[in-house]
């Protein structure tokens, strides 16, 4: 077999890990194996071996320190949604929203795919733990790559290294495996980029715990600890034991005289989980901090509320649009021992991107590698292009991030790109109203995942391309989470938009810091306030309830987010209705006396 870089003994006493490791390397055939400890100093060494290969360009040390530009093959820039695959016992349990595969017949497949996939490449093995180290609510994975540079995003991704083998003992991990797909010929040199353009699978076996992934090397496609475990085997997971794993960020709101709560908001990829999670507040003496931007994990506590943790230790944000302007935390976030794939490079030696500033560098050098100059046809950045970075360095990362015991959660958010009928923001009536606000949810697509932008499509919860299991099981799951617990204990629900456009596609609401309006609503309700006024569709702000001092709002355009827009909901309720079809005697009765009960509040 491979040689390794330490001896096994001296690294894990687990003999399934162990087991497992030596399993892999006999199919996969590197050329030598690479336990991982976590350190700075392995990361450096990995980065520097990177640098020296061409796939890292190290950015200028004085203006972006311990820091890489990353380009990727053209054909790997996002999560690949019909090559991402479910693949339960029963092909009823992945539900008509997977692909679902044959598990038997899906092993065949990957057996032949991973037969020698990393001949010529180093074979890294990465203990991580989803979740603040010893927390109730955290699990541990082991992912084995063939990729260095998921190395280092997994070492700011997650908590990794010796301390999780510590923790795990000879305890469970989920074992995630993951190969670029392009064993290197010998002699051969390498591609900065290696990776299977044309055969690509992200593989789940719910039932197993297992994670399959071949072929990608970006993103959610390949940092297996994020999509892959938290959201896809996590949901899976929290079926079973009464948790919740969502596509939500958790951030922390303080009013003014002092009082604090926590809210969870689940938007679709790239749709503004990062921007809000670290919200900078227009509004005097209100402050937003953020305990995690892409995904919650939560359980109910002792005293009957709900608890979420963030599993994850760094932010995989989208770079396009963040600027000092729209979002000065994640600049801030990203001055130094970051990872930025995608984005384009100036002459100085720093990274660029749509939107970083009004004015673009008169030169530079495109994610394509490519010479740009302002007026280039081409986008200079891809509009996925991401940035990896630690979340300690967020300006106002909440006190509470690392608390194994989670944060209590007032106010639960749903949202999409709904350039209309979606108001501004809107509470449910309770649990269940709010669940249906949830499985309502669409939204336009975005170039987080390959494949048409715009389109809008229905995203319940916006878990569409990450439930693990059949949608309407995990519908049915979120009304029962509910009938089990005290219902004055649990979270309000809100649904809320952004992206309301006006005739010729301009915003009507600004966005951004200005979202700290909304927040401030939500906050007041949460904590007994009564400015609303009840509708067919749930509670909308009172007239003159929403704080809007300081911002130049047109009646108009303000009347026109918070109406209740009658023919816009007929036509969305005859949708929702087709729409829920597909669940057949899955979807939840609850469902259809919402829609029952919708149709008729607006019709009386
Ligand atoms: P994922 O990481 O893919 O899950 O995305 P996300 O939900 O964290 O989205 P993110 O905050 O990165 O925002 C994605 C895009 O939406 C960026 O281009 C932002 O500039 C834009 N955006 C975010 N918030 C707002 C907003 O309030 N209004 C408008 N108009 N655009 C926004
Ligand atoms: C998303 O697409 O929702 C992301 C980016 O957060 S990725 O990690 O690629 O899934
Ligand atoms: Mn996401």
């Amino acid at each position: 077999m491979a040689p390794t870089n330490v001896a096994f003994e001296s690294w894990t006493q687990n003999v399934r890990l162990v087991e497992w490791i030596c399993e892999m390397a006999e199919l996969c055939e590197p050329e030598r194996i690479w336990l991982c400890d976590g350190s700075q100093k392995e990361y450096d060494q990995l980065a520097a071996l990177m640098v020296e290969s061409g796939t890292f360009i190290k950015l200028n040390d004085s203006l972006r320190p311990n820091s890489y530009l990353c380009r990727s093959n053209p054909d790997d820039v996002a999560r690949v949604e019909d090559r991402t695959f479910i693949c339960s016992e029963k092909k009823e349990d992945a539900g008509p929203t997977n692909n679902w595969y044959d598990p038997i017949d899906m092993e065949r497949i990957l057996m032949g795919l991973f037969k020698g996939c990393m001949r010529g490449r180093t074979m890294y093995v990465i203990p991580y733990s989803m979740g603040p180290l010893g927390s109730d609510i955290a699990h541990i994975g082991v992912e084995i790559t063939d990729s260095p540079y998921v190395v280092c995003n997994m070492r700011t991704m997650t908590r990794m290294g010796s301390a999780v083998l510590e923790m795990l003992g000879d305890g469970f991990f989920v074992p995630c495996m993951h190969s670029v797909g392009a064993p290197l010929e010998e002699g051969k040199k390498d591609v900065p980029w290696p990776c299977n353009a044309k055969n690509k699978y992200i593989v789940h076996f719910p039932e197993k715990r297992t994670i399959w992934s071949y072929g990608s090397g970006y993103g959610g496609n390949a940092l297996l600890g994020k999509k892959c475990f938290a959201l896809r085997i996590a949901s899976a997971m929290a079926r079973d034991e009464g948790w919740l794993a969502e596509h939500m960020l958790i951030l922390g709101i303080t009013n003014p005289a002092g009082k604090k709560k926590y809210f969870a908001a689940a938007f679709p990829s790239a749709c503004g989980k990062t921007n809000l999670a670290m919200l900078t507040s227009r509004l005097p003496g209100w402050k937003v901090e953020t305990v995690g931007d892409d995904i919650a994990w939560m359980k109910f506590g002792k005293d009957g509320r709900l608890y979420a943790i963030n599993p994850e230790a760094g932010f995989f944000g989208v770079a396009p649009g963040t600027s000092d302007q729209s979002n000065p935390n994640a600049m801030a976030s990203i001055k130094r021992n970051s990872i930025f794939t995608n984005v384009a490079y100036t002459d100085e030696g720093d990274v660029w991107w749509e939107g970083m500033s009004k004015e673009s560098p008169k030169h530079l050098i495109s994610w394509l590698g490519e010479e740009w100059t302002p007026g280039s046809e081409k986008k200079a950045a891809h509009p996925n292009a991401r940035f990896t970075a630690p979340i300690a360095q967020c300006p106002v990362v909440d006190p509470a991030y690392e608390d194994p015991a989670g944060v209590p959660i007032s106010a639960i958010l749903f949202g999409g790109r709904r350039p209309s009928v979606m108001p501004l923001v809107c509470e449910a009536f309770n649990w269940q109203h709010g669940t249906f606000f949830g499985a309502s949810v669409s939204s336009q697509t975005t170039a987080a995942a390959a494949g048409a932008v715009g389109k809008l499509r229905h995203d319940p919860f916006a878990m569409l391309p990450f439930c693990g299991y059949h949608m309407g099981d995990y519908f049915r799951h979120w009304l029962a989470m509910g009938e089990n617990a005290e219902a004055s204990k649990l979270p309000r629900i809100y649904t809320v938009n952004w992206f309301r456009q006006d005739n010729e596609g301009k915003w009507l609401w600004p966005g951004f810091g200005e979202n700290s309006r909304i927040l401030k609503w939500i906050f007041e309700r949460t904590d007994g306030e009564k400015h609303a006024d009840e509708t067919p569709i749930g509670y909308l702000p009172k007239e003159g309830a929403l704080d809007l001092n300081g911002l130049s709002l047109s009646p108009k355009d303000l009347k026109e987010l918070l109406t209740v827009d009658k023919k816009g909901w007929q036509n969305e309720i005859a949708e929702l209705k087709d729409y829920f079809t597909l669940f057949g005697n899955r979807l939840p009765e609850e469902f259809k006396e919402e829609v029952r009960d919708l149709e008729k509040r607006l019709n009386s």
